[in-house]
């Protein structure tokens, strides 16, 4: 990990916005570079930097590079003799107090002896900061860290789902440094992404797990089952059949979200004898700005049980035998980008453990759910200082409870680190309109259909022209099945390949046959190895459970 730099550390002096570039977005960056990138005697004087949200052409060098971030001049004053042809070390950007990390390997161009200011313009490996989705050569294909999408596309087909397991590691790191200073469990929400083999890296790493079905119960017990103990089964409907298989499998804790649920639970627990560890999963009433679909904290939704009922239900089973309130929890909503919200819910469920404390109820956990936001659109997200906001804020609320504090994010681990590799078809025009017809459809991506979600659209080999408005469809036979509208995309021909970024939560995991559509096969990059973690389906496959 890059240590940020202090103020007034490095070699910035100024930084500057080349507004007048086509393409460029409107951030204007602080940016500071490591000491000694540069090069001994050399003295950074001008940077000017901007965002691009579309992949762009340089003017001078005529190389396409990847949308993010692009230096595109730096100018120099430089003491000494100096070389040509040096080769520039890591760079590390530091944005609004947080950091956010690339590996950037610039190529000088030529310098001669010349005393002073020179500008160079620079090509920089764009590793987009919160993807492992870059192209690594200007010119070159993308890759997925050290992997070749076109070498996993040609060996694997198409559609593909890939994901980066160095990401999903990373990130669940970032929790739990975080967190370190308090008693903490990362329960990562299988719902997301239940592929066995990003189980088995997770748990292998301390992570628990946050299920909502007997089935995702038997996918840990499948890929971990050395991590039943730090499952929590969430959910609003659990059978009598779920509960007794969490229950002998002796899981952690059961998310009650109904009173009608806790009897039935208390009924399972003493027929099997097996004491239920619960927290009473509440609504607090917090609204939080998200897709309407994926809301679930307010009184109107479904989920959880009023928080002003919650101390009266607490007490009703005070001293049951089979029954031990454990903790707490609430989840209230997905991709939620403030931390606000966080905080606002657990307040309120601070305010309730005071208050069942001093009526001598001491809960050991409160759980906090998931929901912590990513950004889908291109641009700068620096993942560490939103997760860092996100534990101060559930932190701050929470001041004074000895107990564990537990987390159920699925979208943050996941999401970015994976992305869905489809080939294209043809493309077609239909009056004004142009359609890039993929491979890849609704059954294999649903989000774009189910919640107007965006994905940003990479070619695996940028092609040189201008940018047009194309929308990207799949051939299902649904008007729906689209993946971008009225996107302006770079040339694309039959035959290439394109990736769709951001798919690494709620897309393989939403996946359907639909139209008799197998489903994609999934592949773990691992430094420079990937390997298959879920074979393409068959036909077979799909017709096995059927009878004639
Ligand atoms: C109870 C519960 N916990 C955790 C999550 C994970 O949410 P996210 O993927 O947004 O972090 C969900 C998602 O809906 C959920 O319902």
């Amino acid at each position: 990990m890059i240590e940020p730099l202090g103020e007034g550390e490095g070699l910035v002096v100024e930084t500057e916005f080349a507004g007048q570039a086509d393409g460029l977005g409107e951030e204007v960056l602080g940016i500071a570079v490591m000491p000694g990138w540069i090069g001994v005697g050399a003295r950074v004087v001008k940077l000017i930097v901007g965002v691009l949200t579309q992949p762009y052409t340089f003017a001078k060098t005529c190389e396409p590079v990847a949308p993010f971030l692009v230096v595109h001049e730096i100018s120099f004053a430089r003491r000494g003799r100096s070389s040509s042809k040096k080769r520039c070390g890591p760079v590390s950007f530091y944005f609004d107090g947080g950091i956010s990390r690339s590996i950037c390997c610039a190529e000088w161009c030529s310098l001669k002896r010349t005393p002073f200011v020179r500008i160079l313009i620079l090509t920089l490996s764009m590793v987009p900061f919160s993807r492992p989705f870059h192209y690594p050569q200007p010119g070159g294909a993308l890759h997925c860290g050290k992997v070749s999408i076109e070498a996993l596309a040609k060996r694997f087909g198409t559609p593909l789902y890939v994901y980066s397991a160095d990401q999903i590691v990373e990130r669940l790191g970032l929790f739990q440094q975080a967190l370190k200073g308090r008693e903490h469990l990362v329960c990562y929400a299988v719902k997301a992404n239940s592929a066995l083999a990003i189980l088995k890296l997770l748990a292998a790493r301390g992570a628990g797990f946050d299920i909502v079905s007997g089935g995702e119960l038997e996918r840990v017990r499948a890929a971990a089952p050395e991590a039943v103990d730090r499952v929590v089964f969430s959910g609003v409907g659990k059978t009598t059949a779920e509960i007794d298989l969490a229950l002998n499998a002796g899981i952690l804790q059961f998310n009650v979200e109904s009173e009608a649920e806790l009897g039935i639970l208390a009924g399972r627990a003493a027929k099997l004898k097996k004491r239920a560890r619960f927290a009473l999963r509440v609504n607090p009433d917090v609204f939080a700005e998200t897709h309407p679909y994926i809301s679930t904290g307010l009184r109107e939704h479904k989920f959880g049980i009023d928080i002003r009922q919650a101390l009266r239900i607490y007490k009703s089973v005070a001293g049951h035998r089979w029954l031990e309130a454990y903790g707490v929890s609430v989840h209230i909503g997905s991709q939620i980008r403030s931390a606000e919200p966080f905080g606002a819910a657990m307040e309120r469920v601070s305010k309730l453990v005071g208050q069942l404390r001093r009526e001598g109820i001491v809960l050991k956990a409160i759980d906090a759910g998931g929901g912590l936001g990513i950004d889908y659109h291109g641009g700068v997200f620096d993942a560490a200082a939103k997760v860092a906001e996100y534990a101060t804020a559930v932190g701050r609320a929470l001041d004074g409870f000895e107990g564990r504090l537990l987390l159920e994010p699925g979208r943050f681990l996941v999401a970015q680190a994976g992305a869905l590799v489809a080939r294209v078809l043809q493309v077609k025009r239909n009056g004004k309109k142009t359609f890039v017809i993929t491979d890849a459809a609704m059954n294999d991506l649903i989000r774009p259909a189910l919640y107007q979600a965006h994905h940003e659209i990479m070619p695996v080999r940028p092609r040189k022209g201008r940018v047009r408005a194309v929308d990207v469809v799949g051939p299902v036979c649904e008007t729906g099945d689209f993946f971008a509208r009225d996107r302006e995309l770079r040339p694309i021909e039959p035959g290439d390949l394109v990736v769709l970024l951001d798919a690494g939560a709620y897309g393989m995991a939403q996946s359907s046959n639909y139209n008799t559509r197998m489903r994609p096969a999934e592949v773990l990059v691992e430094g420079a190895k990937a390997r298959l973690i879920r074979r393409r389906e068959t036909m077979a496959d799909l017709l096995a459970p059927e009878m004639i």
